[in-house]
C-alpha cells in the first residue's frame, strides 16, 4: 500500500469516533484531508466542526459542514489530527504545516485527541523530525540561540522564497538536533520562553488514541 492510501485508511476508520450530532474537531494535513473526505459521507449526523486551520476550514466548507468559531462553542468531545511523530505513550511532534498553536488549542478544548498517522509517524523517541516552534518574529534570533545552546539548530521555515507567516501572522523555527526523552519537561520550559507562541511537542495535550496506518490494517494504540 502507498502512504496515501495509508492515510485514507485511518481517515477513514476515524469516522468511529465522531459523535453524530455533535460538533467535531479538525486537525491540518495530508492525512486529516483523507478524514476530510470521508466525513462528506457522514455530513449530515455532525453539527459541524471547529478546525485548526484556514486550509481545513476551506476542505470543511467545501463538503458542506459549517465551522464554528471555537469561542462558539464549548467543550468537544473529540478532535482528529494528524502527527509528524508519535511514541508508543501518545506523546507527538505537530506542526509540519504550520498549524500547532491553533491544533493546540482545539486540542485543548477536546475531551479526547484521536491522532491519525501512517505507520512510518511511530518513532521510540521524538526528535528526528525537526521540532517546529512558532515565535514572534522579533525574538526569533534569540530564540535560535537559545536552541543552539542546547546543542540543536533552528532554521526559520521559509514558503515561497519569504519566510512563512502562520495563520496567527507569526513565523515558523524548525529546530533539528534534538532527542525529546521528556517530552512533558520539554514542552513546559519551552513553552516559557519569551517570544515562544507554542512549540510542537504535544505531551500535555497527548494523543488519547492513535489509529495507525499499516499494510495489514489499522493499528490501535491507546
Ligand atoms: C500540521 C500538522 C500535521 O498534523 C502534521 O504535519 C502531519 O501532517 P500529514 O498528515 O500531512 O503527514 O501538525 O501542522
Amino acid at each position: 500500500m502507498t502512504q496515501d492510501e495509508l492515510k485514507a485508511l485511518v481517515g477513514q476508520a476515524a469516522l468511529q469516533y465522531v459523535v453524530p450530532g455533535e460538533i467535531v474537531g479538525v486537525g491540518t494535513g495530508s492525512t486529516v484531508n483523507k478524514f476530510i473526505e470521508a466525513l462528506a459521507g457522514m455530513k449530515d449526523r455532525v453539527r459541524g466542526a471547529v478546525s485548526s486551520s484556514e486550509a481545513s476550514t476551506a476542505r470543511l466548507r467545501a463538503i458542506g459542514v459549517p465551522v464554528f468559531d471555537a469561542n462558539e462553542v464549548g467543550e468537544l468531545a473529540v478532535y482528529i489530527d494528524g502527527a509528524d511523530e508519535i511514541d508508543g505513550v501518545g506523546h507527538m511532534i505537530k506542526g509540519g504545516g504550520a498549524a500547532l498553536t491553533r491544533e493546540k488549542i482545539v486540542a485543548a478544548q477536546s475531551r479526547s485527541f484521536v491522532c491519525i498517522a501512517d505507520e512510518s509517524k511511530l518513532v521510540p523517541v521524538l526528535g528526528t523530525f525537526p521540532v517546529p516552534v512558532e515565535v514572534v518574529p522579533m525574538a526569533a534570533g534569540r530564540i535560535a540561540r537559545q536552541f543552539a545552546a542546547m546543542g540543536a539548530r533552528a532554521t526559520l521555515r521559509v514558503k515561497d522564497g519569504a519566510p512563512l507567516v502562520t495563520d496567527n501572522g507569526q513565523r515558523i523555527l524548525d529546530v533539528a538536533g534534538l532527542k525529546i526523552d521528556q517530552p512533558l519537561a520539554f514542552e513546559s520550559e519551552v513553552n516559557q520562553w519569551p517570544g515562544v507562541v507554542t512549540v510542537g511537542v504535544f505531551a500535555h495535550q497527548k494523543a488519547s488514541v492513535c489509529l495507525l496506518g499499516t499494510p495489514s490494517g489499522v493499528r490501535t494504540i491507546k
